[in-house]
């Protein structure tokens, strides 16, 4: 079946459905295809891109999502898991029979991606190392796909472009995007929000956000002989992952751009790399994020053992919460509430927006997070101050940070033209000025 014919089934059955709740008098966003007293089944296909820990989670966290919606909201959803791709085939294969796939719908290799979205899925779960995010965001948007997508959602300055300009269009086409950024599919995170934004705590002056904990990942020094040894232990590459500070540090540092409802306009920091030997990622990030209105949020962000642990976000707001204070704003989730973990609500409302018909798209967000880490990143390697217009912006100010594009990038993944990087070739502040 192509791609197209996929895409004409659901889009018919999804018109069956509104049609029936219309007949039945139901109210679209309580219970939008009651009919007769009775739920009508809406079968999803899925997909899952990027078998590994986070991909299988995701899977199962989706399946979770539907048994919520189905108790919380009377609901008769099901999914059925039409394809998966991995790098590695075995993995794809390995998660496929857990969900009945076919092999045959199993796909290995730089172009698994292009397989998955023929495969016709209504929503494709995107787990993949985040160099091939943009790429394989993009195919799926303009094959129409509703998208889950891990964070970060790039590596690079033109990778972040390239996915913002992937989330206007699916905007446009009314299609849902969400990133695994659970914090913004928590409850208390959205109070939070709510409370700041509708003026409870006046502005915020400054901050801290952190990710600082002990050592991950292999550090024995892997001397790549190929791409296998890139996308299997890929966070310990800068090209595959964008480094700590932005694979993991990205959630902290996209509180504060929601918080302060906007991105940093500059970054100067810090960083280096003490213990490690395998990979080309440095330690520990220290880094001054500049926001406007001289609002200073420090970024820190540590992986190395016996040292302080924190995870979380500090704010230092202008007033107390008045004891009286009540929120104006809605809760945007309050019509289908929360799940108790952040993990399986992000489907569960991801799914609500597409039954309901309107779409949540969080592509910008994460884009942002992902660009301030990446600003703050490069701030630290370079020694330099890098403001966000030269590096996102505007390329007629000639900055070298507009185009830099960290090489491999996914293309060279598909066209095989790969420079594999080397143990401990890092960068040092002040070499490259
Ligand atoms: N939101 C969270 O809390 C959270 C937690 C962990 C990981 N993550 C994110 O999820 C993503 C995956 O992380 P993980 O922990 O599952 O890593 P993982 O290594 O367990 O899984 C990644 C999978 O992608 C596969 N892969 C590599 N290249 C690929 C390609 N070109 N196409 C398709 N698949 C490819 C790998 O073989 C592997 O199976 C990362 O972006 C990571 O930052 C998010």
């Amino acid at each position: 079946m192509t791609r197209n014919d996929e895409t004409r089934s659901s889009d018919q059955s999804r018109r069956d459905f509104l049609k029936a709740s219309a007949a039945a008098g139901a109210v679209l966003g309580a219970a939008p295809f009651v009919t007769h007293g009775q739920a009508v089944k809406r079968v999803f296909k899925i997909a899952l891109i990027g078998c590994g820990g986070r991909g299988n989670g995701a899977l199962s966290d989706h399946m979770e999502a539907i048994k919520y919606l189905n108790q919380k909201l009377g609901w008769n959803i099901e999914a059925q898991v039409v394809a998966t791709g991995d790098w590695f085939r075995g993995k794809a294969v390995g998660t496929g029979k857990r969900y009945g796939v076919p092999e045959s719908q199993c796909f290995g290799g730089a172009d698994c991606y292009k397989k998955v979205i023929e495969a016709g899925p209504d929503i494709i779960l995107m787990a993949q190392p985040p160099v091939f995010r943009p790429v394989h965001f993009e195919a799926a948007i303009k094959a129409g796909k509703h998208v889950f997508f891990e964070k970060p959602s790039a590596v690079d300055p033109p990778g972040v472009r390239r996915v913002i300009a992937a989330g206007e269009l699916a905007r446009q086409k009314g299609l849902s995007v969400v990133a695994g950024t659970q914090r913004r599919h928590e409850a208390g995170y959205n109070r939070r929000a709510i409370e700041i934004k509708d003026g409870a705590y006046g502005r915020i002056l400054g901050g801290r956000v952190s990710w600082c904990q002990g050592s991950i990942f292999t550090n024995t020094p892997v001397n790549p002989k190929g791409p296998d040894q890139l996308c299997g232990p890929w966070q310990i590459w800068v090209e595959m992952s964008g480094d700590h500070i932005c694979e993991q540090h990205v959630h902290n540092i996209d509180i504060a751009n929601w918080f302060l409802g906007t991105h940093p306009v500059a970054a100067v920091g810090f960083g280096y790399r003490i213990k490690r030997v395998a990979g080309n990622m440095y330690d520990f990030f220290s880094v001054d994020l500049e926001y406007p209105g001289n609002v200073h949020i420090h970024s820190m962000c540590r992986q190395q053992d016996k040292c302080w642990t924190s995870v979380g976000e500090t704010f230092t707001f202008e007033k107390n919460k008045p004891g009286d204070f009540k929120p104006q704003t809605p809760d945007p989730y309050e019509a289908v509430g929360y799940h108790s973990s952040g993990y399986v609500s992000e489907h569960a409302h991801l799914l609500w927006s597409i039954i309901t018909e309107k779409p949540i798209n969080e592509a910008q967000n994460v884009a942002w997070a992902t660009a301030a880490a990446i600003l703050g990143r490069e701030a630290a390697y370079s020694g330099q101050r890098i403001t966000w217009e030269e590096m996102f912006e505007k390329p007629d100010k000639k900055s070298r940070w507009y185009d830099l594009q960290l090489r491999p990038s996914a293309e060279d993944f598909e066209t095989g033209q790969i420079v594999l990087p080397k143990d401990g070739d890092i960068r040092y502040p002040g070499k490259e000025a």
